[in-house]
């Protein structure tokens, strides 16, 4: 599929429906979320062996903080854990692994994990593991919004360049600058919605909704997803 260019080079994923997988099964919704973490392993060993650049994966969104207190801080307890086994895993793939969100909202402990976990995978450039965590795309904007505008109150005479400003100006200023817009997006579970994510950055993605529940998804899932992508058309506004 490579050959003629039909991997993309960013793949993203709406992780949903590990509570509903570990409901099915009489467990708590907790158990569904720790399933989760082996598929973001084989997606991301998926995503290495079939040459994707960037994988994203929404992993808690900034809505997600009004869930019980349970299973906000099991959940990032999962997160910490998962990290630090997961990396040297990332070093033997050559995996670059990024956070971004609103990281004044996570605990010390977390983002200390996150930064040595950054830090020590800097220089690895096969994949990009992108984790969004405390994310969402409104608040992503307004940062961008507040960001410029206060640059600008700073520096008045920077007037005519916030004037000229492209998109892909703008696209600098939120936390993906430099990384390109996802080309897929996959939302795995039966919803049907971003639920406020990369709201910018999704502009002329294309979108994938299956029912399989997120622990459900592994290697084989994925690459059908590829294998579904590189039959759609993408045009961009234009006539072919
Ligand atoms: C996705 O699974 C993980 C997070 C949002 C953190 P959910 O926890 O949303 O699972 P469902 O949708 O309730 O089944
Ligand atoms: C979206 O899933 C957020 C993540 C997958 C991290 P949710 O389960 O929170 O979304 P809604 O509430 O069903 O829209
Ligand atoms: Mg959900």
């Amino acid at each position: 599929m490579e050959e003629n260019g039909r991997i993309p080079a960013h793949v993203s994923i709406i992780m949903d429906g590990n509570g509903r997988w570990a409901e099915e099964r009489g467990k708590e919704r907790v158990y569904g979320h720790a399933s989760g973490v082996d598929s973001v392993r084989a997606c991301t060993e998926a995503a290495v062996e079939e040459g994707v650049k960037y994988l994203s994966l929404f992993a808690f969104s900034e809505e997600n903080w009004n869930r019980p207190e349970h299973e906000v801080h099991t959940l990032m307890e999962l997160m910490v854990k998962a990290m630090r086994n997961e990396l040297p895993v990332m070093m033997r793939n050559g995996v670059k692994f990024v956070v971004l969100g609103n990281r004044k909202r996570l605990s010390d402990g977390l983002n200390a994990m996150i930064d040595d976990c950054m830090s020590q995978t800097a220089a690895n450039d096969r994949l990009t593991l992108v984790i969004f965590l405390s994310y969402s795309g409104k608040w992503d904007m307004l940062e961008a919004a507040k960001k410029l505008a206060l640059e600008l109150a700073d520096h008045p005479e920077r007037r005519a360049d916030v004037e000229n400003m492209r998109t892909e100006d703008f696209s600098g200023y939120l936390v993906t600058a430099g990384i390109p817009d996802p080309d897929l997006i996959i939302r795995t579970s039966g919803e049907c919605r971003l639920s406020n994510y990369m709201l910018w950055q999704a502009a002329y993605s294309e979108f994938l909704f299956t029912e399989v529940l997120w622990p459900d998804f592994r290697k084989d899932e994925f690459r059908a997803a590829l294998a579904e992508y590189a039959k759609r058309d993408r045009r961009y506004g234009k006539v072919k």
